[in-house]
């Protein structure tokens, strides 16, 4: 039997692409110079895609495909899959949930306590040989026993308040049906109230129509000048204008972000600010993670194409 013929979105690392081709056909579309016609001349024999979370698949890509049957996304995170052009024709989706979930909790922790204690600056301070020339470095601030909000308690947020805990944070969290997780953390239905509770607001929402910009003007007024916003979700969780604003002005802090409209193109006013710590949105980038990652992204179009239950479906 021939292969199944996939279009492939973006690049993978080379061990989970070596894989994947030897079980599959893959146009590289992410590489193609004309990708119009590219989808053109291997439209009819097209029956998968394997896209990551990032790039997901739009509304014209399926509907360019008539015989696409199933997308696979490497990562957690498929708001840029259009899920109701795939609904119209039964096409199914899966992505690569809970093996990355310890290192994107970590990664975010982390941002906070480098941003926090400046440590990019300090390793300047020494680099640069100001230790030597100037001494101290400046102070900066604690993170042990502050308060901490969690806007978003899925799996990823959940791993994030129990690291926060071991810094004994008092933990507060937002939505999404699971406060029966976490009965000694507080529990804040309103998103300004979880601001106004945090020095540290995590945002670990998975992205959707109704999560768009739901950190706005009010939600980073709350977090406040003295407070960090960390965003180890996606952009579009975050008004970026109003967020850029804030740092600016100080009405925020700071923030320390992994994920960016339009990224990886940055707004070039990120670049200006000394108060926002810039990540090139690799949250789950260890190679332990994206090992496992590249296998379920393989394994669920494989499931798919040998007729078996997928292993991961969103839908
Ligand atoms: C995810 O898993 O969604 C990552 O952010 C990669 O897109």
């Amino acid at each position: 039997m021939s292969k199944p013929e996939i279009l492939q979105m973006g690049p993978y690392p080379s061990w989970d692409e070596a894989p994947l081709s030897e079980a599959f056909v893959l146009h590289r579309y992410f590489e193609a110079e004309d990708k119009p016609a590219l989808l053109r001349d291997h439209a009819a024999g097209i029956r998968g895609i394997a896209t990551r979370g990032e790039i997901g698949a739009d509304r014209a890509t399926i509907e360019a495909l008539p015989n696409l049957e199933v997308i696979s996304v490497y990562g957690v995170g498929y708001d840029a899959v259009d899920l109701d052009a795939c609904a119209e024709r039964g096409i199914k989706v899966t992505n690569t949930p809970d093996v990355l979930t310890q290192d994107v909790a970590d990664l975010g922790v982390a941002m906070m306590l480098c941003h926090s204690r400046g440590m990019i600056g300090a390793e300047q301070w020494v680099r640069d040989g100001s230790w030597v020339r100037e001494g101290l470095y400046p102070l900066k601030r604690r993170v042990f026993g502050k308060k901490a909000g969690v806007l978003g308690l899925g799996r990823i947020g959940y791993e994030v308040a129990k690291r926060l805990a071991g810094f004994d944070m008092d933990i507060a969290y937002s939505d999404v049906g699971k406060k029966d997780y976490a009965p000694d953390w507080t529990y804040f239905d309103d998103p300004v109230a979880l601001a106004q509770h945090a020095d540290f607001l995590f945002v670990t929402l998975a992205a959707s129509a109704e999560t768009r910009h739901i950190v706005g003007t009010d939600v980073i007024n709350a977090v406040g000048p003295q407070g960090m916003i960390v965003n180890i979700s996606r952009a579009s969780n975050i008004d970026e204008e109003a967020l850029l604003a804030a740092l600016a002005s100080g009405a925020l802090g700071s923030a320390a972000l992994d994920v960016f409209e339009g990224e990886p193109a940055l707004d070039p006013r990120f670049l200006e600010l000394d108060n926002v710590l810039l990540q090139p949105h690799h949250a789950s980038g260890t190679f332990e993670t994206r090992k496992a990652m590249g296998k379920l992204v393989r394994d669920n179009l494989i499931a798919h194409f040998d007729g078996k239950p997928l292993l991961t479906p969103v839908n």
